[in-house]
């Protein structure tokens, strides 16, 4: 089992960051058995798609490595890297340029979403974005892939590259990796305004999203205004199917305390949201603050990041060079 998984560095982190990326990784870390490898990255080099300032890029790139490590990502268990220290990545990238084809990439949603009616303005990076992911993928022959919900698509395409170059070339160097999409609200959490959409850094309104900056009273006045509806709670949590704020917030509980959502809805079933914000809000205070704390003590160690990158880079070098250089080889460049 090589599990792997990245997260582009931009800026604030978000509960739903946290709980539907991070904290699972966390979660696989600390369930990974001995020999077990596991590889986190940042994904820089993706950030290449949307336009960003290059100080804002290098800020981002320890700012992310920081709250990942503040999160509990361990760089003694885990290879914690950038994905740009690593130029396999993007030697990778275009030796599967070859293989993937335009219609399958016409079809991703996040392309078509995010080029949206502006296709011919869009950044070649962008369409290219998931032929780079499965780059990202296939160099390590992981054969798990943890991502949210909104990531599915780009791993079955991998899957689709991975077996096409593998039957193009007649070779069976690419392991076919299985998506790890969490199961229940973590997949998912949605935004504190809108219970149809999710909870997303892009959203407008700093009210929509807990971010993991937010100090405990912030984090408690969101939660406070977060909206809901006039119903009390009830103790079965296929009741809260046609509810998504009711059933968002109780599924931000449960995962917050680690309690099933049936659990949760035990504790307060008749009661309305009076009662249950404020416990809420302890128990999303109890999880953030102590990351929080860590976060603004990495941070400032800007030598001792930089150090921590540059010997996970190394190790991840030594894991992905001789799948590249046997790449090479399969297409007939060596
Ligand atoms: P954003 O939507 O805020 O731009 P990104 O697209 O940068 O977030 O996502 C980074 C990671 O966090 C991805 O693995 C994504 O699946 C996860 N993620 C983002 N938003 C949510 C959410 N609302 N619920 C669960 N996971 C999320
Ligand atoms: N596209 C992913 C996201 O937006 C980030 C990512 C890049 C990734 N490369 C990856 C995730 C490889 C898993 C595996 O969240």
């Amino acid at each position: 089992m090589r599990v792997l998984s990245g997260i582009q560095p931009t800026g604030d982190l978000h509960l739903g960051n946290l709980l539907g990326a991070i904290l699972r990784w966390v979660r696989m870390q600390e369930e990974a058995k001995p020999g077990e490898e596991l590889l986190f990255f940042l994904a820089d080099l993706h950030s290449l798609s949307d336009h960003i300032e290059p100080a804002r890029r290098l800020a981002n790139r320890r700012e992310m490595a920081a709250a990942l490590v503040a999160s509990g990502i361990d760089p003694a268990r885990s290879i914690l890297f950038a994905q740009s220290d690593v130029p396999a990545h993007a030697e990778l990238c275009w030796l599967l340029n070859g293989t993937a084809r335009m219609g399958w990439l016409n079809r991703m949603t996040q392309w078509k979403d995010k080029a949206g009616k502006n296709r011919e303005s869009a950044s070649v990076a962008l369409f290219d974005y998931p032929v780079l992911q499965a780059a990202d993928i296939l160099l390590y022959q992981a054969t798990h892939v943890p991502v949210g919900e909104d990531q599915k698509q780009h791993i079955e395409l991998t899957r689709d590259i991975a077996i096409k170059f593998n039957n193009d070339y007649d070779t069976e160097l690419f392991v076919v990796p299985e998506p790890f999409v969490g199961a229940g609200t973590a997949a998912r959490v949605m935004s504190l305004r809108d219970g149809s959409a999710k909870m997303s850094k892009s959203d407008p309104s700093d009210m929509s999203r807990i971010n993991l900056t937010d100090d405990d009273e912030t984090i408690a006045q969101k939660i406070r205004k977060a909206r809901t509806d006039p119903e009390p709670l009830p103790a079965d949590p296929a009741l809260l199917a046609t509810r998504p704020e009711a059933k968002n917030l109780v599924g931000l509980m449960a995962t917050a305390t680690g309690d099933s959502e049936t659990a949760v809805l035990a504790h307060f079933e008749g009661q309305g949201f009076g009662a249950f914000k404020p416990a809420l809000a302890d128990a999303l205070i109890a999880l953030i603050a102590p990351l929080r704390t860590r976060l603004t003590e990495l941070r400032t160690d800007t030598g001792e990041l930089d150090r921590l990158l540059a010997t996970g880079a190394a190790r991840a070098r030594a894991i992905g060079e001789p799948v590249l250089e046997q790449a090479y080889r399969a297409v007939g460049l060596r």
